[in-house]
């Protein structure tokens, strides 16, 4: 029984999951083309690329964008930017483009190119930060001259099926639409000048295009009861449990053990969940007014550093948050009504970095909460979250029924609830077939 009520409930938690977050409803990545001017056989447009999700980012090895041309466009420059493949060329005599392929695959250039390649915005491997972190930094951007395509607003036709990687796959973006021009502020900002013309593509992530699997786990443990709630086994998928190390293998003295691979394959250290993150919630301490957990983030990847990564929680007392100890910490108000959700994330340069797995791997912080003396109790759980993101994938909770329970309580198991939620799966599961 339990088996078939994890399987609903997987079943359930990814495909409701698809492409809708209800803690960041209007989370999306937009994709906006300005029309800088025309040129004697195209146009030079500005590409902005703007991450409006609070708790997502797109790490490194970063974004790669493809489009295809509506005509016989090609690309004749690119600033900020490059297209992986020139493609065939050979029509051209003289000026040879930057990309004649009818669907270019855009990156972004790395720092420190020279500046007579740089755009603003540009040159940061792809890199870009969620808005809730950093939302400087939540943007990328470059310049492109397109050739053989339209010379006026009426006879330019807007690219076709974009794609985005962000890295890997998850995002789905829909068509280009021609939306209000774009204004700009010259730098004194006493003049407002605006793009000839501008589009906007947007696109949406959903954790099960993404994935198969999670990509963390959650456990438990409390001062008023010594059971660790560990992670559930093979909460991530045990598909690379044959060739996981060992914290002791002398594999790990080898050099270039740390060497991220090209296809982002995951070296981990063996554990029964076989997670690369493991995120720790520890009930620490009890006081009158307050309590006070301990939450820690681990790296089980030995080819994976975690740069600005960002952690969401759900739970009831986030309210009434007092203190947060060596992380930032923001509250995510997705609609007016909700408000026991955070974003938390490391401190510049202390501890947004979560190193490769080994001694270094972890980040933690403490967390001080003000007590509500009508909703409080360590009882069922309670002060355990409710759901957990690691980088803006939902991690794998353990079996309500494992959560570590205050002693002398009567273990009350709250069979009619749980049977009427499994009921309320069921009815979803009819629904959705
Ligand atoms: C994308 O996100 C922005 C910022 O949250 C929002 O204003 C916009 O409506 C969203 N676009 C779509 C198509 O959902
Ligand atoms: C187009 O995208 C920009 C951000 O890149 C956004 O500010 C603007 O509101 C979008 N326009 C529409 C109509 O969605
Ligand atoms: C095209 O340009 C004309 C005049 O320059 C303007 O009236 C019209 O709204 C523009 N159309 C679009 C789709 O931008
Ligand atoms: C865009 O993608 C759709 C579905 O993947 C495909 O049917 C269509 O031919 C593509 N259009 C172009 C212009 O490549
Ligand atoms: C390896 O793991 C075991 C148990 O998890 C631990 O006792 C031991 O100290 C670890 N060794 C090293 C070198 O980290
Ligand atoms: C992680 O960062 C450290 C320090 O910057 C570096 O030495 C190490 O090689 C990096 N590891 C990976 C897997 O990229
Ligand atoms: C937080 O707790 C204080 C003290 O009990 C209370 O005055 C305040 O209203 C609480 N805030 C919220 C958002 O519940
Ligand atoms: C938080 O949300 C709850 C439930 O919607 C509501 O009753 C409460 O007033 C809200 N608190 C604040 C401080 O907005
Ligand atoms: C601690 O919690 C576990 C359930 O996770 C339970 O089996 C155990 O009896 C509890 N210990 C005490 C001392 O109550």
């Amino acid at each position: 029984m339990r088996v078939f009520i994890s399987a609903v409930f997987l079943f359930v938690f990814f495909s409701l999951g698809a492409a809708y977050d209800p803690l960041d409803p209007n989370g999306n990545i937009t994709i906006k083309w300005d029309i800088m001017s025309w040129t004697p056989d195209g146009y030079v447009a500005v590409v902005t690329l703007n991450n409006f999700q609070m708790y997502r980012h797109i790490m490194s090895p970063g974004w790669t964008m493809g489009w295809t041309w509506a005509k016989k466009e090609v690309i004749w420059s690119m600033v900020g930017s490059q297209t992986t493949e020139q493609g065939d060329c050979s029509k051209f005599k003289g000026n040879i483009p930057h990309c004649c392929k009818k669907n270019p695959t855009v990156v972004d250039l790395m720092p420190g190119v020279p500046y007579n390649q740089q755009f603003t915005n540009c040159c940061k491997g792809g890199v870009v930060a969620a808005w809730g972190q950093d939302p400087q930094a939540a943007i990328s951007a470059f310049q492109l001259s397109v050739g053989q395509a339209g010379t006026s607003n009426k006879t330019v036709k807007l690219p076709k099926n974009f794609t985005l990687l962000g890295p890997g796959p998850g995002y789905t973006c829909g068509r280009a639409k021609v939306v209000p021009s774009t204004t700009f502020l010259t730098p004194d900002r006493r003049r407002k000048t605006q793009a000839l013309m501008t589009w906007n593509v947007t696109c949406t992530y959903s954790q099960f295009l993404a994935r198969k699997n999670p990509n963390c786990c959650v456990s438990f443990s409390s001062f008023y009861n010594d059971t660790i709630t560990s992670c559930p086994s093979c909460a991530c998928g045990c598909q690379n449990k044959n060739n996981c190390v060992q914290n002791d293998s002398k594999i790990l003295k080898l050099v270039g053990i740390n060497t991220p691979r090209k296809d982002n394959a995951p070296l981990l250290h063996c554990t029964h969940h076989m997670c690369p993150v493991r995120v720790h919630w520890h009930v620490k301490q009890n006081y009158k007014e307050y309590w006070r957990v301990k939450i820690t983030i681990t790296n089980f990847n030995y080819r994976m550093n975690y740069s600005l990564w960002s952690l969401v929680v759900q739970h009831p007392n986030l309210n009434n948050v007092t203190q947060v100890f060596s992380f930032d910490y923001k509250p995510l108000v997705p609609y007016e009504s909700i408000n026991d959700t955070g974003m938390f994330y490391g401190m510049k340069f202390y501890n947004d970095l979560l190193m490769e797995a080994g001694p270094f791997g972890n980040v933690q912080s403490e967390v001080l909460l003000r007590k509500d003396q009508n909703t409080f109790t360590f009882k069922q759980g309670w002060a355990f979250p409710r759901k957990v993101y690691f980088n803006g994938d939902e991690c794998m909770l353990p079996p309500p029924d494992t959560y570590p329970f205050l002693p002398n309580a009567a273990r009350q198991r709250p069979i009619a609830l749980s049977s009427s939620i499994t009921l309320l799966l069921l009815l979803l599961l009819l629904a959705i077939c």
